[in-house]
């Protein structure tokens, strides 16, 4: 079978390897849609910190369900995986948070992922997709990362929710903000993602984090309050930093977006607040479930996200491109 490998920073082969060999507890499944990630742009860039090549990419997956030790699914099943593989033994664990596990290796990153025509993934982690199509199915996982943010937050019907960052992560947070009956507030600097907020999901308030008056435009949605839950989904510092100003009083701010230095913000400033902090990681297979409940219920449109399509054997060509911020992609999915 063919395989797309990641080889070292800016070059993939395509390589021929045989079809992997079961254990226990594994199931073979063959490959339908992978949807590309910030994670696999850096990964291929090589920005991507503590990244080790070689390496096949891709976590969001669509798959077949083909073989293996597995009895509540049937050959030909279309399913997703939770690429997140946990020990099953540390205190996260223990805990349910295995989406936090010590030990975490994450399909496609800290092992190798999806870029292949057939993959053996431990049986644990296939999810049924309960009739959803292929690109609703590897669209789970990326949207699951808001459902895990929104389900820390702890969202309460009715309130004002300030998203920071409209990128894949960002709109698959307001996406399940939303649902969960928040009132989302989008913030970014590009104008062409804050216009597709508006456009595609509906959200009303959209502001460019540019604005100088940023702050009054708040006060005023918000009826001088000040949005009492705060999500970055940037992943740059000078924003994580300076949006601990937004935050209401009691209000909690969620990290989704990762950047590698350190953070700093006023103590006196977040006393006098009592503000919660928050970092949420990857997602749990509740979140996964909800979301697969959504895309079922039509509550989510998938299709909305994809702006890109390529097949398998074109992806060395294409991928290249997709780092451009000209091509403007959302979501770019490869088929097989
Ligand atoms: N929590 C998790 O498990 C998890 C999973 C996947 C990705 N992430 C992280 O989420 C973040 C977002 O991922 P993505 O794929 O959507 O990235 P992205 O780069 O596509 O989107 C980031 C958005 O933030 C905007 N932005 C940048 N600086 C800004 C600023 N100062 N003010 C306002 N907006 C600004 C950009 O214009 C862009 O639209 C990344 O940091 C990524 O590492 C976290
Ligand atoms: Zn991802
Ligand atoms: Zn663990």
């Amino acid at each position: 079978m063919e395989t797309l490998v990641c080889v070292s920073p800016g070059h993939f082969e395509y390589k021929a390897s045989n079809l992997p060999e079961l254990q226990a507890g594994e199931a073979l499944v063959k490959i339908r849609r992978i949807g590309i990630c910030g994670t696999d742009l850096h990964a291929f860039e090589g920005t991507q910190p503590y990244f080790e090549y070689p390496r096949i990419l891709g976590h969001e997956l669509a798959v077949e369900f083909v073989e293996g030790d597995a009895t509540q699914f049937s050959p030909g099943e279309k399913l997703t995986v939770l690429p997140y593989f946990n020990c099953n033994a540390c205190y996260a664990c223990r805990s349910m948070k295995p989406n936090c596990c010590e030990h975490l290796r994450v399909c496609g990153v800290h092992q190798d992922g999806g870029m292949v025509e057939y993959m053996k993934v431990p049986s644990r982690f296939l999810i049924k997709g309960y009739g959803l199509s292929e690109d609703e199915l590897a669209l789970v996982e990326p949207l699951s990362i808001g459902a895990h943010a929104i389900s820390r937050a702890q969202l309460r019907e009715g309130e004002f929710v300030m998203v920071i960052g409209a990128g894949p992560i960002g709109l698959g947070i307001m996406e399940m903000a939303r649902i969960g009956g928040g009132k989302v507030i989008a913030v970014d600097v590009n104008v062409s993602r804050l216009a597709f907020c508006q456009k595609m999901l509906g959200v009303e308030h959209c502001l460019n984090a540019r604005d100088s008056d940023l702050n009054e435009k708040l006060k005023t949605i918000t009826d001088g309050s000040m949005p009492p839950l705060v999500i970055d989904a940037t992943g740059n510092v000078n924003a994580i930093n300076n949006a601990f100003q937004y935050m209401a009083h009691g209000g909690r701010y969620v990290l989704v977006g990762l950047q590698k230095n350190d953070i700093t913000f006023s103590h006196p400033q977040f006393h006098k607040i009592e503000g919660t902090l928050m970092s949420s990681r990857n997602a749990t297979m509740d979140d996964f479930k909800r979301v697969i409940s959504a895309l079922q219920r039509k509550e989510i449109h998938a299709e909305k996200f994809i702006t890109h399509r390529v097949p398998f054997h074109h992806v060395k060509r294409e991928f290249p491109s997709y780092l451009n911020p000209a091509a403007g992609v959302i979501k770019a999915m490869i088929e097989f």
